[in-house]
């Protein structure tokens, strides 16, 4: 397996202060930037989009950014995205009409690529195109919401992932998003995810009185998943 990446999902930050919150978990720690784009359309929310990336690339963030794109349709929103600096472009293939354009769009960009399945969506849509995706991104809740709980019937689909991308031998991350806490993350990457999403575990742990309440969750899912 390849090392393991944190991502803290910007969802739950504090959106007045988000710069801020982005230097302070990646001084914490973290690896990744986890960027959710919801549309009040293809999910029943409304966030953020390639302006506040943009914003973030011109703040100064250097650590990768994986865009986790919850719209529909998606090819005018990879094109924006890949102009705004992202790193990683994840979305549903429900969301788009042409899967495989969708891919090849975002690398032809620069970027790496990935398909995002929602607790009840087959991973046979990863039959024809496995050698064009650089992650598998596997939802363990519905999208839409942070703070939600993790399905359990996602670890046997992680198990199934896995296998799918050992079989392949290509350097494809699995990651995992949704209700990952300190206290369920060793079972999460011992079932094969080596990306790990959180938002309200993380930015939860933020108080006014310690502004660095994330380092200790980072650290704490670091030693679950050094076990
Ligand atoms: C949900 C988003 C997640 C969300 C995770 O649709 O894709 O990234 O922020 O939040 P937690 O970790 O609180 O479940
Ligand atoms: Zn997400």
């Amino acid at each position: 397996a390849q090392e393991f990446l944190i991502a803290p999902s910007i969802l739950s930050a504090n959106f007045a202060r988000l710069g801020e919150e982005v230097d302070n978990v990646l001084a914490a720690g973290a690896d990744v930037v986890h960027f959710d784009v919801m549309d009040n359309h293809y999910v029943p929310n409304l966030t953020i989009g390639p302006m506040v990336c943009k914003a973030l690339r011109d703040h100064g963030v250097t650590a990768p950014i994986d865009v986790h794109l919850m719209v529909k349709p998606v090819d005018r929103m990879i094109s924006d995205f890949i102009e705004a600096g992202a790193s990683y472009i994840t979305f549903h293939p429900e969301a788009s009409e042409h899967i495989d354009r969708s891919l090849q769009l975002i690398r032809d960009g620069g970027c790496k690529a990935g398909l995002v399945f929602n607790p009840a969506t087959p991973l046979s849509y990863l039959d024809y195109v496995m050698d064009k995706v650089d992650m598998v991104l596997l939802m363990s809740v519905n999208p839409g919401f942070g703070g939600q709980s993790f399905i359990p019937g996602t670890l046997d689909k992680l198990r199934e992932a896995r296998a799918r991308i050992d079989a392949a031998d290509l350097p494809i991350r699995l990651e995992i998003d949704g209700g990952v806490k300190v206290d369920n993350i060793a079972d999460i990457a011992a079932a094969g995810a080596d990306t790990f999403v959180a938002g309200s575990a993380i930015f939860n742990a933020h108080q006014a009185s310690d502004p660095h309440g994330y380092d200790s969750v980072i650290q704490q899912m670091r030693t679950q998943l050094a076990k």
